[in-house]
């Protein structure tokens, strides 16, 4: 009698903790979609490298203002489809000349020059990460 009451409490606290955990990695799962351009996404160094190659690719035709009014007409939309923009179709005397690599450098130094903060990370070239990545207007 004793070890039947035991194994259904035993049941139960299986129950709750399979629970926890499902209940645990859903919130992560949704923690990650929302991540914007706010939340750390470059460091000052991988911006420090973009600088001088966006001064050598993209400064001629683009001050560095332009980006201003730029980001904000591309609010809401997805990082990932801004870099495809940019890697495939500028600088526009020589489309898609630089490497992936070169192309997301440029882009912390884009998000620097928004006022976006930098941190630890370092934006990759990865397509898959930068679609995850909202544009969305700076935290002030
Ligand atoms: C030879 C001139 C030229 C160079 C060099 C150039 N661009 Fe452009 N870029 C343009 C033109 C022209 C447009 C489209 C017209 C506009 O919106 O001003 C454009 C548009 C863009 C856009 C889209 C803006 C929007 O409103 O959606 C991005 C992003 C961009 N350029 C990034 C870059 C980057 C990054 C570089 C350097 C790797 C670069 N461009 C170099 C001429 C240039």
């Amino acid at each position: 009698m004793v070890q039947k009451r035991y194994f259904s409490l035993l049941l139960r606290l299986i129950g709750r903790a399979i629970l926890f955990v499902v209940f645990c990695s859903i919130t992560a799962l949704h923690a990650q979609e929302n991540i914007t351009t706010n939340d750390k996404i470059f460091s000052k160094q991988q911006a420090k490298i973009g600088a001088s190659l966006y001064k050598n690719n993209c400064l001629i035709c683009h001050d560095k203002k332009y980006f201003r009014p730029v980001f904000k007409a591309w609010g809401g939309q997805s990082l990932g489809t801004f870099y495809l923009v940019m890697s495939s179709s500028m600088p526009e005397s020589n489309p898609g000349s630089l490497s992936q690599q070169e192309y997301v450098d440029i882009l912390a130094y884009i998000l620097s020059l928004n006022r976006y903060s930098s941190g630890e990370d370092v934006l990759l070239p990865s397509t898959e990460i930068l679609n995850k990545i909202t544009i969305s207007a700076r935290k002030k």
